[in-house]
């Protein structure tokens, strides 16, 4: 089997269009993602509807855009990865069905990826000698996950969010806040201005679970909102974001510091949107220093969704097995929503 395979990778799981081409099992060529951020920013959060109708605008310019900037035609493609869950239906359906139609029409293998085996990718495309196995965080805007990676396709699921997901908390307190979607960033910019004034708690952080819960953090957000409103006070919106982002961090790397305690990873990683998070990104460096455990932070444009992640996955798993006929099972391949690896 050649080692230099170009693949074609689909995402639109959610509210980016992306595609990108990827050379052997970790070379990305291209990457190009075509946010979403300003439709749905106005409304304070997704659109389902309006992800779908804006995938199906931009999935073919998207496409040869990534051909383009990898300097490759659609006829050098050998292999076609699409994500295929989780996510939103109707988004999924956009970027699997364009994939099918291609796949099938060049009579090209058509892998389905696991969106979050995706994020998992990411770490190898950073580093491709990654120690295994590696203990991965994984927090996005719809995940809060650990999982222990043994390989692309061979993961194991240690614990995640009974509720909110640290990506999702952190957009409902942009919201609160008037700052605007994604969250995420806007939270994390003011936070750099504040200091940690208030308590904010957090579920589960003393016991002895790899679950996560941050509904908890978001509600008592809010009622510090509603208390210092009552009583026609200005809104301390730095040191507000300031206290709820370490007590998110705190309690994403408490609880990584568990699962090493439990799992004996031989190298730790944070993956997903979330990981973008200077703090996190930081506090997790400082952890692999305590535990003297190599930590891989992939780039930030790894972490939030994008389509490089997809071909890595997608062109590690076709390898694994290479002349299975299920590669070619196009009608077979379905969107599946609710799908979790491990
Ligand atoms: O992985 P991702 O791009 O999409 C999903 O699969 O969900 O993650 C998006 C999430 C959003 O909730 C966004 O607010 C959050 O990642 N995010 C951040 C930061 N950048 C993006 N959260 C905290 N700090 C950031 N700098
Ligand atoms: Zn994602």
């Amino acid at each position: 089997m050649k080692d230099n395979l170009l693949t074609l990778a689909i995402e639109t799981s959610c509210d980016e269009t992306a595609a990108a081409v990827t050379r052997g099992r970790y070379d990305i060529l291209s990457n190009v993602v075509a946010s979403q951020h300003d439709l749905h920013g106005k409304y304070g959060g997704i659109v389902p509807e309006l992800a779908c109708r804006r995938h199906v605008e931009l999935i073919q310019p998207v496409v040869e855009e990534a051909l383009e900037k990898a300097g490759t035609r659609i006829k050098d493609i050998e292999l076609v990865a699409v994500t295929r869950g989780p996510g939103l239906v109707g988004a999924l359906l956009v970027g699997l069905s364009y994939a099918k139609a291609l796949a099938w029409g060049r009579g090209l293998p058509l892998v389905g990826v696991n969106h979050l085996e995706g994020h998992i990718a990411a770490i190898f495309a950073t580093e491709p000698k990654t120690p295994l196995p590696v203990l991965a965080l994984l927090v996005s805007g719809g995940h809060t996950e650990l999982f222990l990676v043994k390989r692309i396709g061979d993961v194991t699921h240690l614990g995640g969010t009974r509720d909110d997901a640290a990506g999702e908390a952190f957009d409902k307190v942009a919201k609160m806040l008037d700052l605007g979607y994604p969250g995420g960033p806007k939270v994390e910019k003011m936070a750099a201005q504040g200091t940690r004034k208030f308590r904010v708690p957090i579920a589960m952080t003393a016991s002895d679970t790899l679950d996560f819960s941050f509904s908890g953090p978001k509600t008592a957000v809010k009622y510090l909102i509603n208390g210092i409103k009552e009583k026609n006070e200005e809104v301390p919106v730095k040191d507000i974001c300031h206290s709820f982002q370490e007590s998110v961090v705190d309690a994403l790397i408490n609880k990584t510091r568990l699962a090493i305690e439990k799992t004996s990873p031989a190298s730790i990683a944070i993956a997903g949107g979330v990981a973008c998070n200077t703090k996190l990104r930081r506090r997790a460096e400082a952890l692999g220093k305590e535990t003297g455990l190599p930590v891989i932070t992939p780039d930030m444009e790894l972490c939030s969704d994008n389509a490089a992640m997809v071909g890595v996955a997608g062109v590690n798993l076709y390898l694994d097995s290479p002349n299975d006929s299920k590669w070619m099972d196009y009608l077979e391949m379905d969107a599946d929503p609710g799908w979790l690896p491990g």
